[in-house]
């Protein structure tokens, strides 16, 4: 019976693989990984809480190193049988806020104020932002600095909920914002997928991206720069945000008997600008 930690193996078990953000936390994970001669395994819970709470399960069963997690149930339930394994684990991209674990992530706050103040800058006076459920921590940092900014100027900000942070919900608020009365003359996205999806319907009803429409997104994923037009995203360092993981979890999963302190690690966000957006008012 291996002991808690003897493996070799490193998990990462993230929200959904569909996103090049995960994909990029996966390869900085294994960069570290591969340094120190350990092997990662990438598991997609896809949103789910059951599919959480079986991988983890089954992570526990293997007796692996340590588990990088990005959890769906930020309430913590999933983790409350999989903690009796005693197998340590880090927090990536989001965190259960009542558990101590050490964790790596990014300050979306500041985020979600340095898109809108560039909205701002040049010139939006009528502001939507496309957000993702309230659930996630994430999401409400964002706004909370869309809000901090814009409550401080004359700008008007529409706030759009969707379900889901993928291209098909970013679609379907094109479809919305479409429809309103006034159109706004900016968007921001609480992720690069829902930005993509806005752009796609936008160009699909002939709609000018920038001229009629502004857009910036969040992660500055691989195909925001690829886009039909380039987009203007906030930054994540994904590549780094899984180095950093992965070394929180090495260095307590290490051979010494003494258990580092848990650390917080917060990243700053930059602003990407690209061709969704203006320069000048
Ligand atoms: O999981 C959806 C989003 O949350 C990702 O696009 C990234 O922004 C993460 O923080």
């Amino acid at each position: 019976q291996l002991r808690a930690g003897r493996s070799r193996i490193m998990a990462l078990l993230v929200l959904d693989l569909g996103n090049p953000f995960f994909v990029d936390i996966a390869r900085g994970a294994e960069e570290t990984a591969q340094d120190e001669g350990l092997h990662v395994i990438t598991c997609d819970s896809g949103h789910q809480a059951e599919r959480e709470v079986s991988y983890l399960s089954m992570l526990a069963e293997q007796r692996v190193r340590g588990v990088l997690l990005s959890p769906v149930d930020t309430s913590g339930a999933a983790l409350e049988t999989f903690r009796r394994s005693e197998i340590p684990y880090v927090f990536v991209d989001r965190r259960v806020p009542a558990d101590e674990a050490s964790s790596v992530s990014v300050d979306d706050v500041t985020g979600g104020a340095l898109a809108a103040r560039h909205l701002v800058e040049t010139g939006h006076t009528e502001i939507a932002f496309v957000n993702g459920p309230a659930i996630l921590a994430q999401c409400r940092d964002r706004e909370a600095g869309v809000r901090s900014v814009l409550d401080a100027s004359a700008a008007r900000l529409s706030v759009l909920e969707t379900s889901e942070l993928d291209v098909a919900s970013g679609r379907d608020a094109a479809a919305r914002l479409l429809g309103m009365s006034p159109r706004p003359t900016a968007v921001f996205c609480a992720n690069d997928l829902l930005a993509l999806g806005v752009l796609q319907g936008m160009v699909a009803a002939g709609v000018r991206v920038p001229d009629e429409l502004a857009i910036v997104g969040y992660d500055d994923i691989e195909f925001a720069g690829a886009a039909a037009v380039p987009l203007t995203s906030v930054r994540q360092p994904a590549r780094r945000l899984g180095k950093a993981a992965a070394e929180l979890l090495i260095a307590e999963t290490g051979e010494s008997e003494r258990v580092p302190e848990r650390q917080t690690v917060v990243f700053e966000p930059e602003l990407v600008v690209r061709a969704s957006t203006r320069l000048t008012r």
